[in-house]
């Protein structure tokens, strides 16, 4: 089969596009044909060599996809070949042929196809147990949500609304915002020209948020945690800058707030229990259309190092996917 793999870390152009062997699933596993795969930032990150559960070169990365299902390992129940899946595949995406771990493989609903199936998975439920699992997000409330044009962010701007949230939504260029107030945002702002916490407290007449959704890290960090209400929960799920943040336990005690991280691939592995009731939930909104994958941009299989261009760059809306 083709696929992308990685065989040093490095820019985007490490991404090659190869022959590789086709996989074979193991027990419990399902072999699907990939027909769309989604980018993460985690994969841009596992190709720098940062990300934390790191597999050595050569690998072919990528962690999400949708397809057709076209043979079952051993011990795999009520999965057959030719259905509809979407889920992670998280020893190698970025290929024509992947294996998803049965357990974690969700059925396609009918309305949606395989782009769009591949942009739902990861965005969808971490910004699921983000703000309602961890951040107590409650009917009414206010809600930061950084970085909110893309993957996660357009993802959790759509559940904050459906869960009565009062949604302020920041990115970086006024062109995404535009896109973000047509999800619902109460609220846009452009953090790279204007000061979020100073317009967060005009917003909240200087309470301040009950929840934050975090993945910039460094100053935006820093004030979110400002811009939190007494009792207010700070989400972290990503630290897209690069910059660790210093956390500032003065506020933190003073305002009893809670700083939680969250991660969804752990999650799927301690908690497959919460992740599986979440998965049915967010299943039944997507087959009612309540709620509606933002695919931002579709590229060709071989054409990876440009979407991680793009990705990086800060240039994307929504989330990116790959065609075999
Ligand atoms: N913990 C988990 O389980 C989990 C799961 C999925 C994703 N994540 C994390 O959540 C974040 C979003 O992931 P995603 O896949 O949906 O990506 P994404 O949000 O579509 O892309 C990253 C966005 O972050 C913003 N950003 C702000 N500062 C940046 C910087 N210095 N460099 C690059 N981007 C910057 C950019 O938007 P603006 O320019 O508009 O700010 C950029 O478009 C990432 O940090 C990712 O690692 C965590």
């Amino acid at each position: 089969m083709k696929a992308i793999r990685v065989h040093q870390h490095g820019e985007p152009e490490v991404l090659r596009y190869e022959e590789v062997p086709d996989p074979t699933p193991e027990p419990g596993e399902v072999l699907v044909q990939v027909r769309a795969a989604g980018v993460n930032f985690a994969d841009a990150l596992a190709r720098r060599g940062l990300y934390p559960t790191l597999t050595p070169p050569p690998f072919i990365p990528g962690i999400e996809v949708a397809g057709t299902v076209v043979a079952v390992g051993a011990g795999v129940e009520g999965i057959e070949v030719g259905q509809r899946v979407m889920g992670f595949a998280p020893k190698a995406g970025y290929a024509e042929l992947a294996v998803m771990p049965a357990a974690g493989a969700m059925p396609v609903p009918e309305r949606i196809n395989f782009e769009e199936a591949a942009a739902f998975p990861i965005v969808f439920l971490t910004a699921y147990h983000a703000l309602k699992t961890f951040g107590r997000l409650q009917e009414g409330e206010a809600v930061l949500i950084h970085a909110a044009g893309g993957g996660v962010g357009t993802a959790a701007v759509q559940l904050a609304k459906i869960w009565g949230g009062r949604v302020f939504a920041t990115a970086g260029s006024d062109g995404k915002l535009s896109k973000v107030r047509t999800l619902g945002a109460d609220i846009v702002h452009n953090y790279r020209t204007g000061d979020f916490l100073d317009a967060v407290r005009r917003w909240t007449g200087g309470r301040g948020v009950d929840v934050v959704l975090e993945s910039v890290g460094g100053e935006v960090f820093e004030k979110s945690l400002r811009a939190l209400a007494p009792d207010g929960r700070l989400v972290v799920v990503g630290l897209s800058s690069g910059v660790q943040p210093q956390l500032h336990l003065g506020l933190v005690i003073m305002n009893r707030l809670s700083v939680i991280g969250m991660h969804l691939g752990s999650m799927t592995v301690k908690r497959p229990d919460l992740v599986g009731t979440s998965a049915r939930e967010l299943i039944g909104l997507l087959a009612q259309g309540m709620i509606k994958p933002v695919v931002g941009h579709v590229f060709p299989l071989k054409e990876a190092a440009e979407a991680h261009r793009l990705l990086e760059g800060r240039g994307s809306y929504g989330k990116l996917v790959l065609k075999p």
